[in-house]
């Protein structure tokens, strides 16, 4: 089993990555899009969610219309620039709860190592989606991924803006599970680990820190 990946191809989508990859869009211009960019991406990522009825009265009649159903949501970002997503997936998803989850590197061995983690308690009954701007090596959301699992999650969704074949390869090899939504799909990775043609240091741009 291999993984579905949803590349969410949308006009809307392309024009808003096209701004925030320009190394001259200010931080507060990059800090919006990638919130705007993280609510249209959402709409996609939840198009399955289960509906129920509930009966309504409305001006005119009594009317069965259509309400999501009681499932639990919880969106996880991956610190730091995950963060950036949160107010976007929330706008579209307002009763969802959050979790954050802190992943450094180690120097050395360039492992990803979870440093950390603070879950809603019931976070292993609720939809998971964890998100973070970037998917590059994939090391650090597959790390993400394993420590919701070993929480407990068994409903797992990744939403990234930008992806590298690298990133969705090792998702799909270490997660098969876990569905993966991106606005945009590029070449790959430089030496040093950055997405080509990408958009830089995404915690950086969205936090300013340099
Ligand atoms: C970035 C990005 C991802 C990670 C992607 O975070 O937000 O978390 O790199 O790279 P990977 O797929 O190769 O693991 P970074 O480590 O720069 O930390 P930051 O969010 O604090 O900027
Ligand atoms: N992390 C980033 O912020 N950007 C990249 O291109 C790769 C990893």
């Amino acid at each position: 089993m291999q993984g579905t990946v949803h590349i969410v191809d949308h006009p809307l989508i392309a024009h808003k990555m096209s701004i925030l990859r320009d190394k001259n869009t200010s931080v507060k211009d990059f800090r919006e899009l990638v919130s705007e960019i993280g609510m249209l991406i959402t709409y996609e990522a939840t198009r399955n969610l289960p509906l129920t009825t509930k009966l309504v009265e409305t001006p005119i009649c009594q009317a069965e219309v259509p309400t999501i159903k009681g499932k639990k949501f919880a969106v996880v970002p991956i610190l730091r620039a995950g963060l950036g997503l949160v107010d976007g997936v929330l706008r579209m998803v307002p009763s969802a709860r959050v979790g954050h989850i802190g992943m450094y590197r180690d120097e050395e061995t360039l492992e990803p190592h979870v440093y950390f983690c603070k879950m809603p308690k019931d976070v292993a009954e609720r939809d998971v989606m964890i998100v973070d701007p970037m998917l590059a090596t994939g090391g650090s959301a597959a790390a993400a991924i394993t420590e919701m699992k070993a929480l407990g999650c068994t409903s797992i969704k990744l939403m990234v803006l930008l992806a590298a074949p690298e990133g969705i390869a090792l998702i799909q090899k270490v997660h098969p599970d876990v569905e993966i939504y991106c606005g945009a799909l590029d070449q790959g990775l430089n030496e040093n680990g950055y997405i080509v043609p990408g958009l830089g240091d995404a915690g950086d741009r969205i936090f300013g820190t340099k």
